[in-house]
């Protein structure tokens, strides 16, 4: 009897200890400490120590990012930095990238189970479908957090996947971290044209200010649909944002459901000459993202086009524009539009590693998101 105590007891213990063993080494499998691939050209070397409860992993799943109860890590974003983005938006680069193309890598604090940091790269075609652009977005990390080496690990991470190693890379930087961007990561083709955010009331708005080119005509993306090829619409779009092949973008971008108002200008020759689209962003507002026309004229019928087409515009509370320094015009029609009550919140930099994109700056009026993309 007592060796079969003794025996039930050993079993036990040995059963305790695999297990222990087990969970220890899960639990070190999980914390990512410094990544094995450093590239001392690019990467600066380690003076942050990781914290030891910090995992980074891929996100899969539109789940927590932009869940509508609670406290998502779309919303926690927004309420920090005010970025023009919306909760559909993680679901909708899935979409325009394709699995393979699109990381949201997020670094989690295991003890919590909270998200606490993240970073984004996405890989656009070219004009010849090789690979030609790599852009970084949601570089976030929680302000309790900060400063221990953690955004750092992000941007490693970022571009660990070799599917985005030996390309050009590109963001869109705020005004702080431009010299750091260029001395720690090669981010050093600096574009002279400054991206800045403006954003007026809705009701401020004076739609008939803007001037219509009456020679232009204007249909929505669904009318237009009917009588050109989307490739025509990919071919305008590349001729000014630099060579990007953004079909497989715009092509969610224009149908995701917080996409309100899509319209496309023709010329007398039935020539696509601009083409505009209005979202809603987390905060109910809205966003003009982008606005590409051939000139002023055009972008100003496009926009009181599109924002005519907008259902029950006064619902919305801002409205947001992102114009380049280097278009003059574009910030001179918004004053217009809003009545001179447009005020600038935020002016950022786009910053590549191996090339600046030929950008038409004079033919683009609003860029269209930070996040994902250079113009
Ligand atoms: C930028 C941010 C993600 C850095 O996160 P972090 O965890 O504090 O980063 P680290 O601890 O690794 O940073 C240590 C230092 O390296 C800098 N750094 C961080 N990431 C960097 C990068 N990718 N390239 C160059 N420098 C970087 C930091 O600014 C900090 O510099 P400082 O000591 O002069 O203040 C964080 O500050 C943040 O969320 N800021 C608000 C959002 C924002 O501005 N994002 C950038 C948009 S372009």
């Amino acid at each position: 009897m007592i060796w079969t105590r003794y025996l039930l007891c050993f079993i036990l213990g040995y059963v305790v200890f695999v297990a222990a063993a087990y969970q220890a080494s899960s639990e070190e499998y999980q914390y990512v400490k410094r990544l094995p691939e450093y590239d001392p050209q690019y990467y600066p070397s380690s003076l942050w120590e990781l914290d030891n409860a910090v995992r980074l992993k891929k996100w899969a799943s539109q789940l927590r990012f932009g869940k509508r109860s609670g406290n998502s890590w779309a919303s926690q974003i927004y309420s920090h930095e005010k970025w023009f983005f919306s909760m559909e938006d993680y679901e909708t680069w899935l979409k325009a990238f394709g699995p393979e193309d699109f990381n949201l890598i997020v670094a989690i604090d295991t003890k919590l189970n909270k998200v606490i940091g993240s970073v984004a790269v996405a890989k656009y075609p070219g004009a010849d479908g090789s690979e030609s652009l790599v852009a970084l977005g949601l570089y976030f990390v929680h302000p309790d957090h900060r400063k221990k080496g953690l955004g750092n690990e992000l941007f490693r991470m970022a571009f660990k996947d070799s599917h985005f190693v030996g390309i050009n890379r590109g963001l869109v930087a705020v005004e702080s971290m431009v010299a750091k961007y260029c001395n720690a990561y090669g981010y050093d083709k600096i574009s002279s044209g400054k991206a800045v955010t403006a954003r007026a009331l809705v009701s401020d708005l004076q739609l008939t200010n803007l001037f219509i080119d009456e020679k232009i005509q204007v249909l929505s993306l669904q009318e237009a649909s009917r009588l050109i090829d989307f490739e025509n619409l990919v071919h305008f779009d590349m001729e000014n944002n630099g060579g990007l092949n953004r079909g497989k973008y715009l092509n969610a971008w224009l149908a995701a459901p917080n996409s309100i108002s899509s319209q496309i200008a023709f010329d007398e020759n039935g020539e696509i000459v601009g083409y505009i689209n209005i979202r809603t962003s987390i905060g109910n507002d809205i966003g003009v993202s982008p606005l590409i026309a051939k000139s002023p004229e055009i972008a100003s019928t496009l926009l009181r086009r599109g924002l005519e087409e907008v259902h029950d515009l006064e619902q919305y509370r801002q409205i947001f524009f992102f114009s380049l320094t280097d278009n003059h015009t574009a910030r001179k029609i918004y004053v217009k539009l809003t009545v001179g009550t447009l005020i600038p919140v935020a002016t950022c930099t786009p910053m590549y590693t191996e090339k600046l994109l030929p950008t038409k700056s004079e033919n683009v009026f609003s860029v269209t998101e930070y996040t994902m993309c250079t113009i």
